[in-house]
């Protein structure tokens, strides 16, 4: 497969086009457009034939790793199947060529389901109402930090500025709090992965503004006292946020809502089913009980009788807007079409094999690796590869560099931060047993190639376009597009 940019395929005058003549009479082409709307030098633009075209795009997709294409048990990421069905869906004309600035009147059906969607939404959570505003998890949990201020400032209690976040929190936490103004506080976990309740007694003061927790959390457990934390932090003044990226693993079983959790974000690319990657698309609406509904952003959608409008008037105490538009409308109908084809019975049968096959594999695995715990996990579970790195100088990156020349994609690696030489894992529910066993294979091939010609691993992967790269320098000076001059 050819390595080349298609701008280095480039040959002048190729064409994959033909245009007919345009009809247009008097005067030569060059006249009809002003002159000083014209180039000077023809576009920079890549000329090819159309099964060059073809053929170079083929190429590249073929480059890419997908869901499905294989496994890809990427932990705290939830890369599960997206029915087709979807795509059909949002692809009907009615909703892939509405437009942003449509009056309401004219897109009543796409607003009566996104009505609906907050109605389900709230139902799967335990939560009273919503805005599908946020983009992504990462702005989910920004908007609900916003919800949290506009809350303590109405109620004058701005000295309450201190945010609890485990210590095994998925990164974006503790910057969606800094960015909303709070001041972040770390929270040990117990040595089981818990919450660490003697350290959360320490903060439970007015300056309290509120906990953010993942539950189960990124260690797959699910913090069995969470009733009794909620408690805790209300009687302290504070309130509870729900990060819903892991609500795969109770879908149907448990709800943040019942739990006592005030707001919650869904990442509804990954729960309700639309392929994610690499930056989007991505959707995370937010839930709320009735302490923040006051705040929640405008503009909400309202019904009255059969219709539906765009409402603002009703919530003076919003924090605004979140989003330019009113959210990621495709992703959001992608998941109204995965909820309305799975109803209740499906959602809590995604949740529970999503279960079983993580404890499946956990129960194939721990006796390979070092495992933080032994106990029954939820959706994901942790390994690490310490001992590995030890005795044969073999690392966690070593492993996940391998299965990519195995055909697999590697698992989430090095989080949560508590472990050291991490492997997170997360097969979701649809995978089959054969799947999972074959991946219990493969790392059981990597591990016997460690002990015998640790170089190897050290090598890989040697099946890839390109090998081990420079990933600080690629975060750090990437380079995004082709520059000509180069
Ligand atoms: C636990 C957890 N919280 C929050 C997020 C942030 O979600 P997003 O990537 O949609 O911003 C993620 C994403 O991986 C996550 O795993």
């Amino acid at each position: 497969m050819k390595d080349t940019l298609i701008f280095e395929e480039s040959r002048e005058g190729r064409r994959g086009f033909t245009l007919p003549a345009a009809g247009i009479s008097g005067g030569a082409k060059e006249d009809f457009l002003p002159k000083a709307y014209r180039r000077s030098t023809p576009a920079a633009l890549p000329e090819l034939s159309e099964v060059e075209v073809v053929r170079h795009f083929t190429g590249l997709s073929m480059k890419n790793y997908g869901i499905d294409l294989g496994f890809y048990p990427l932990g705290s990421c939830t890369m599960k199947y997206n029915p087709k069905v979807n795509e059909d869906v949002v692809l009907l004309p009615g909703f892939a060529e509405l437009h942003p600035l449509q009056t309401a009147e004219t897109a009543q059906g796409t607003l009566e389901l996104l009505h609906g969607l907050i109605t389900d939404l709230c139902g799967i959570t335990g939560m009273r109402w919503g805005t599908l505003q946020p983009f992504a998890g990462a702005h989910g949990e920004f908007t609900a930090m916003k919800l949290f201020r506009a809350y303590f400032d109405h109620r004058k209690d701005d000295h309450r500025k201190k945010i609890l976040i485990p210590d095994s929190a998925h990164g974006t936490n503790p910057a969606s709090a800094h960015l909303a103004g709070f001041q972040v506080v770390e929270l040990p976990s117990d040595p089981e992965g818990y919450v660490d309740l003697e350290a959360l007694e320490e903060h439970l003061d007015d300056t309290l503004a509120g906990i953010m927790l993942t539950n189960p959390n990124t260690l797959g457990r699910f913090e069995k006292d969470i009733r009794l934390i909620a408690r805790k932090i209300h009687q302290a003044g504070g309130l509870l946020y729900y990060d819903g990226a892991n609500m795969n693993a109770i879908l149907g079983h448990a709800r943040p809502g019942d739990m006592g959790f005030d707001a919650v974000h869904l990442n509804i690319h990954k729960t309700f089913s639309t392929p994610h990657g690499g930056g989007g698309p991505g959707s995370g609406p937010v839930l709320v009980g009735e302490s923040l509904e006051p705040y929640l952003p405008v503009p909400d959608i309202r019904r009255d009788g059969d219709t539906f409008r765009w409402a603002s008037e009703h919530r003076p105490r919003s924090i605004g807007r979140v989003s330019g538009f009113y959210g990621n409308i495709a992703v959001l109908l992608r998941a109204v079409c995965y909820l309305r084809m799975m109803g209740s019975e499906g959602l809590k049968a995604a949740g529970t094999l999503a279960v079983l096959n993580a404890n499946y594999l956990k129960r194939h695995l721990t006796s390979l690796f070092d495992s933080p715990d032994k106990s029954l996990c939820k959706h994901e579970f942790v390994l690490s590869a310490k001992t590995w790195k030890e005795k044969h100088g073999i690392t966690a990156l070593d492993i996940a560099k391998a299965l990519l020349d195995r055909g697999i994609h590697p698992p989430t690696i090095y989080f949560p931060l508590t472990v050291p030489e991490a492997l997170m894992i997360e097969p979701t529910e649809t995978e089959s047993r054969e799947t999972l066993d074959s991946f219990v294979d493969t790392l059981k091939d990597i591990l016997t190639t460690a002990k015998k010609d640790p170089e190897a691993l050290h090598r890989a992967p040697e099946k890839m376009p390109v090998s081990r790269i420079d990933e600080v320098r690629a975060a750090k000076t990437p380079i995004l597009r082709w520059r000509k001059e180069r």
